[in-house]
Parts: C-alpha cells; sequence; structure tokens
C-alpha cells in the first residue's frame, strides 16, 4: 500500500527520499556524477557528518506564533536563508537550469548559475531576475571580461567568483565516463545505461534529443558554445589568478562580489581587503582537496575573523532546515545547496526543486519553533551545542 502512495505521489518527505528517487531515475552516469567527490570522499562525508555532530538546545513555553525567515543577500531580499548554488551540472533535466531558476524564484529565492551550466544566462535571469553568474578564472582578462559583461547585461544581479577547483578529482569509486560531444558513437555507448532508464530518456527525446554537453555561457553572445570539456581545459591552461588580478576582477564587477570556496580564516580576511561583498565558506562540495574539513568546521573560526566586514555565507552538506539553522547559528547569513537540489530536479523537474525547499523551509520553521526564536535573524549561537574540538575535527 505505502509503495503504490509512493509511486503515484511525486512529493517527497525529505531530501533523502529525492535522492533515492534520483537514483532510479538518472542513468548511473548521470547519477555518480552528481555524487561526485574527489578521491576517497572524506570530505564528501564530512560534510554531511559533521552537522550530525551538533546537537540543538530547545527550548518550551513562550514561543512565538510567528517566525520570520526573510534575509538579505548581497543587495537580494529572500524569503528564506537558502539560495541555490552554481553546479556545472549537465543532463540531469532537459529543463535544466531554467528549471531550477523558476522553482527558486516561485519560492522567493536567488540562484548562482554556474559558467558551465547547460542554459544561457540570458534564460535563466528571464526566469529569476535574482540571479548570480559563478565564473571560473579562465581565458585571458579580455575573456574574462566579456563573460562578465555578458552576464551584466543579461541582467545578473552579483558575481561568484570560485577559486577551489584543483585538478584532484579522481575518485576511489571510479569517475564515470563523460563524452566531449554527444555523436552517434558517444550515444551508442550510453544507449544501454538509457534503456535502463525509460522516463529519463522520454523526457529527453520529447525535449528534442540527448543533451549536447555544451556551455553556453563561456563563449561571447553569438559564438558557437563550448563543449564542456573544451571550457575545462581552457580553465586548466589557465594560471590560476593572484589577488591583484581578483582586485582588477573587483573593478570589472561593480554589483555584488562573492568568493566562493574560502575555508580560511588568512583568505577571509584576503577577500575583505580585495573588497568582495561576500564569501561562501565552502570545499566546492568536497570536490577540492579530499580531506579538508567540513565547511560548517570552518565556519566559526571565520565568523570571528572577518564576521562584521562581510558576509558569510556556507555551502556544504545541507540536507535539511535543521543543517541551515545551525550554520546561522554558528554565524552563517544564509546557505547554498547543490546536491539536494540537484536530487529534486532528476526526481521532478522544476516541482522537485521547489519541494526541496520547501523541505527546507518547514524544517527551518520547526526549528524556530523548538528553539523559540521569532525570526532567522534572531538564531544565537547558544541555540546549538557544538562538541568540544568540533572545528579541528574531521
Ligand atoms: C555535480 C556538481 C557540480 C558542481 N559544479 C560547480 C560549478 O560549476 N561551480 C561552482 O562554483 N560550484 C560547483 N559545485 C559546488 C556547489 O556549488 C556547492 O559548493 C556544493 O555542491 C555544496 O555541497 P552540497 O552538494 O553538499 O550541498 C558543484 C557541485 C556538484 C555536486
Amino acid at each position: 500500500m505505502t509503495k503504490v502512495r509512493s509511486l503515484s505521489n511525486p512529493w517527497f518527505e525529505s531530501v533523502a527520499v529525492a535522492q533515492r528517487r534520483a537514483k532510479r531515475r538518472l542513468p548511473k552516469s548521470v547519477y555518480s556524477a552528481l555524487i561526485a567527490g574527489s578521491e576517497a570522499g572524506v570530505t564528501l562525508a564530512d560534510n554531511v557528518a559533521a552537522f550530525a555532530e551538533l546537537g540543538f538546545a530547545p527550548h518550551v513555553g513562550g514561543a512565538s506564533a510567528s517566525r520570520d525567515m526573510t534575509t538579505m543577500v548581497m543587495g537580494e531580499q529572500i524569503s528564506l536563508p537558502v539560495l541555490i548554488s552554481p553546479t556545472g551540472v549537465q543532463s540531469v533535466h532537459p529543463d535544466g537550469e531554467v528549471a531550477v531558476a523558476r522553482a527558486a524564484a516561485a519560492r522567493g529565492t536567488a540562484i548562482g548559475l554556474s559558467s558551465f551550466a547547460s542554459k544561457p544566462i540570458e534564460d535563466v535571469v528571464a526566469a529569476n531576475p535574482q540571479t548570480f553568474f559563478q565564473l571560473y578564472w579562465a581565458g585571458s582578462r579580455e575573456q574574462i571580461a566579456a563573460r562578465i559583461e555578458r552576464a551584466r547585461a543579461a541582467g545578473a544581479r552579483g558575481l561568484i567568483v570560485t577559486l577551489d577547483w584543483t585538478f584532484s578529482h579522481s575518485r576511489d569509486w571510479g569517475s564515470p565516463w563523460i563524452p566531449d560531444k554527444v555523436d552517434l558513437k558517444a550515444m551508442l555507448r550510453m544507449a544501454p545505461e538509457a534503456l535502463s532508464r525509460p522516463q529519463w530518456s522520454l523526457e529527453w527525446i520529447r525535449a528534442g534529443g540527448p543533451p549536447d554537453l555544451s556551455v553556453p555561457n563561456v563563449a561571447p553572445p553569438g559564438q558557437p558554445p563550448l563543449t564542456f570539456f573544451g571550457a575545462y581545459g581552457e580553465w586548466m591552461m589557465t594560471p590560476p589568478p593572484s589577488w591583484e588580478d581578483l582586485r582588477w576582477l573587483r573593478e570589472q564587477w561593480h554589483g555584488p562580489f562573492m568568493l566562493k570556496g574560502v575555508i580560511r580564516a588568512d583568505d577571509a580576511r584576503r577577500a575583505v581587503d580585495a573588497g568582495f561583498t561576500a564569501i561562501s565558506v565552502s570545499n566546492h562540495g568536497g570536490n577540492n582537496l579530499d580531506t579538508t574539513p567540513a565547511s560548517i568546521r570552518a565556519l566559526p573560526a571565520i565568523v570571528e575573523a572577518v564576521g562584521d566586514q562581510i558576509e558569510i555565507l556556507l555551502d556544504g552538506g545541507i540536507r535539511r532546515g535543521g543543517d541551515v539553522v545551525k550554520a546561522l547559528a554558528l554565524g552563517a547569513k544564509a546557505v547554498m545547496i547543490g546536491r539536494a537540489y540537484l536530487w529534486g530536479l532528476a526526481a521532478t523537474g522544476q516541482a522537485g526543486v521547489e519541494n526541496v525547499l520547501d523541505i527546507m523551509r518547514a524544517g527551518i520553521e520547526s526549528a524556530l519553533l523548538g528553539l523559540g526564536r521569532p525570526s532567522t535573524a534572531e538564531i544565537v549561537r547558544e541555540d546549538v551545542i557544538v562538541p568540544p574540538g568540533f572545528s579541528s575535527r574531521g
């Protein structure tokens, strides 16, 4: 009986359920590209495990009847302190980032759009004006300036610069094969996987054909899009930016400006000096140097160093509303989610991303009620129990 209900009801009650649906729905290689996590996956696991080490200290009696979650991030008012983190992942759903942008708009929050996204920024901004464009340092200064100019012309409200990416992408459990182009040879190789996931295949057939794996936001407007590996190769060949380069970038972009991937207090101070508006304390969802501790472990020291000088966000391991509240208690202004919404997207498209945001909202609301706080702005450090050595573990 329960099984029949769950099959006919597209709604899911938790991110874990969405993940199981994504696993059933996606071809194995697409699903494993979402799991990702470099090398042994120690950081990937710690991002989630660290939240479970933090406890709540709830109150009873005297709770407020209303609970407000409205938050300002990078100059944007959002209805809950959860944003969409940029993910360059293709093939999950034919509507891709446009579906994600619509879902975020429907739930009153902002989206970070990856340089490696599958949909043009113009379409994403049309679906959600609260879009921040995410940039890797790739190509010449002229090429980077042209990308920024395109994002500005499209109406992006902010820029996210992601720096925590290395070449350590080998995985002990084996990376999926990703073709450079989806030509006949690639389609034949992918056919057994695609046939094992008829719903996913049907969606793509209805949308006009298999995913083409191109990245339309890296080339200047009007130019043919690069392939995923073409863009990746350009990034690999580009010398990493100096802090001087980042100051130059800041001069090119006058609006809100986020550095994503900070894990150390000294880098957070440098981000303040370079003129960033915000940082995201992040280890790229466990896709940077493996054994880097969970981002939530790094948060308190960064908040202590620069909490009054820059907006601090966190991403990595957020799977429920309670995790969001724990991050706020340790000093984050908001969080960004990655895999959680990708699993929702895989499960039921736009509705699935809305479902995930609703799960986050309900979990935050529940925690606010339990903690006796009338708003997310009033969450304090004492609302969570931090075990001794939390920040140095992992
Ligand atoms: C499949 C995948 C692709 C990603 N691609 C990008 C990207 O293109 N740009 C970026 O800044 N971060 C990227 N990230 C990192 C996410 O923005 C975010 O930091 C991470 O997913 C947060 O961890 P979580 O998945 O546990 O929520 C990616 C993450 C995943 C899982």
